[in-house]
């Protein structure tokens, strides 16, 4: 500021100093022109050339004395006033424009005034090979100040906006834009002149400084990594990294399903555009940090093999587990240590996505399922719009309906988040009711209640149940074939 200020009193010294010097000039000039002009005719001879000759340095003093008023006149109206009235400074083309208009002006009426035998309009109109001359030597400046006005007249951009230009993509913060050229700072901090007439020809991505500008970070994760959990981990651990924008939650999400990885994209918007070289670095510094801190792996290039068993289902969690799972659903709880062994290894897990469809209403069924992870809402579409009967979670089950009764699928069945559920067979069930005939009874009991819910939801509806239970076990021993 200091600098800046103390280089405007400089500027302000050597006007006044310029002005001083050339009014004096001009006073001396007039002083002695009398005996100046006797001089050189004495020194010529004839009267005619001196005068016209005197009046040489007459001219240029004047227009220099116009040159530093117009100077003066410009700084008042665009630093003074424009940048009162408008909070910005004007830009330097339109500077320039006044500039060289009010000069010309005031030049061609000291002209005439000089000289008032010539006539300075017929002098241009008439000279054709003058106005070639003119015209082939100025038309590269010429387009390139059209192109400027009609940049500025558009204000496709402004000071301070990064924009990418050109066939080689000259990326950079706009610095200035005069009546030649655009002027870009790169972020390797090189100056590019990108010319107005080739700026005019060429598409420009703007990346305005008043806007939220996105930006797009890509990484890849293995495929045994739950996408929903990578969404949620990266999505935290990106939203409050420096100069990411808080208006706007950054967006995760899978970009391709790779060779070799799953490819993801984090799509996040700045706060200072012109600094995404480092923010993007930060982004993807802490997309790593997160990925390690959850156990969640890049992807490099790999093949995985996988060598089939003869046992076509393999179930995704050990087995232990899963008959630790089976052994907390209630309907199994009469089974013995050994008969939920043999169940897990019949089952087979399955993971579901938030707001993935697991069953639909009407379809055959053949299996039924219970929650190993995550939670799922059973849903009755009535009228069009859905409606959430229930929402179970880990080590309820659903799906028996159909199993049980041959009967087409009740209700549609939604993951609500990432769910892993355990599917259980025909033939696995049917080998377990042989040797536990109390699991088909208490196994009618909840259908009879579910199917009461079903139909109305009401106190009535649950009291018909107890009677209709009967109805739906002798219809379970009859699909199974038991006695
Ligand atoms: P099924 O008809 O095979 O498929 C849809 C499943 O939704 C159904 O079996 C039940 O397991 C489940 N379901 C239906 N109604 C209810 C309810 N009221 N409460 C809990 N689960 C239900």
């Amino acid at each position: 500021m200091a600098v800046r200020s103390s280089s405007r009193t400089n500027r302000v010294f050597v006007f006044i100093f310029a002005t001083v010097v050339v009014v004096l000039a001009l006073f001396l000039f007039y002083h002695f022109k009398p005996p100046l002009i006797d001089y050189l005719a004495a020194r010529m001879g004839h009267k005619a050339g001196e005068d016209s000759l005197i009046r040489i340095p007459e001219l240029i003093l004047w227009s220099i004395l116009a040159f530093l008023g117009v100077r003066a006149l410009g700084t008042l109206i665009f630093d003074l006033l424009f940048r009162i009235r408008r909070g910005y400074e004007a830009p330097t083309l339109v500077r320039n424009i006044f500039s060289l208009l009010a000069f010309t002006g005031l030049f061609v009426l000291i002209f005439n005034k000089i000289y008032e035998e010539i006539n300075l309009g017929a002098l241009f109109t008439t000279s054709a090979i003058f106005g070639v001359i003119i015209g082939l030597a100025l038309q590269d400046t010429l387009g390139n100040f059209f192109a400027g006005i009609s940049l500025h007249a558009d204000r496709p951009f402004q000071v301070g906006d990064v924009i990418v230009v050109g066939l080689q993509k000259h990326t950079g913060v706009i610095e200035s834009i005069t009546w030649r050229a655009i002027k870009i700072r790169t972020f390797q901090n090189h100056i590019v002149l990108v010319s107005n007439s080739n700026a005019a020809k060429e598409a420009i991505e703007v990346c305005p400084r008043e806007n939220l500008n996105a930006r797009l970070v890509l990484f890849g994760t293995l495929y045994t990594d739950s996408p929903a959990k990578t969404i949620h981990v990266v999505r935290e651990a990106v939203r409050d990294a420096d100069n990411v924008s808080e208006k706007i939650t950054p967006i995760v999400r899978i970009r391709n399903l790779g060779d070799f990885s799953i490819e993801w994209e984090v799509k996040y918007w700045l706060d200072d555009y012109a600094k995404y070289n480092d923010t993007d670095a930060l982004v993807r510094q802490r997309v790593w940090y997160a990925l390690r801190r959850n156990g969640l792996t890049f992807a490099f290039p790999t093949y995985t093999l996988h060598l089939e068993r003869k046992s076509v289902a393999r179930p995704v969690t050990a087995e232990e587990q899963i008959a630790d799972r089976l052994s907390a659903v209630d309907v199994f709880s009469p089974l013995s240590a050994e008969e939920l062994k043999q169940l897990a290894t019949a089952t087979v897990g399955h993971v579901f996505a938030p707001s993935e469809t697991l069953i639909r209403a009407g379809d055959e069924g053949s299996s039924m399922f219970v929650v190993n992870n995550g939670r799922v809402a059973v849903q009755v579409v009535e009228r069009g719009t859905p409606r959430t009967v229930a929402v179970l979670t880990e080590g309820n089950f659903f799906g028996e309906m159909a199993l049980f009764t041959g009967e087409p699928r009740t209700a549609n069945v939604v993951a609500l988040e990432e769910t892993e559920v355990l599917e259980i067979g025909h033939a696995a069930m049917k080998h377990i009711f042989e040797t536990n005939p109390s699991l088909a009874e208490s196994i009618s009991w909840t259908i009879a209640e579910r199917q009461a819910d079903l139909a109305a939801g009401s106190l009535q509806a649950s009291q018909q149940s107890i009677q209709e239970s009967a109805g739906v076990l002798a219809s379970i021993k009859r699909f199974f074939g038991l006695h």
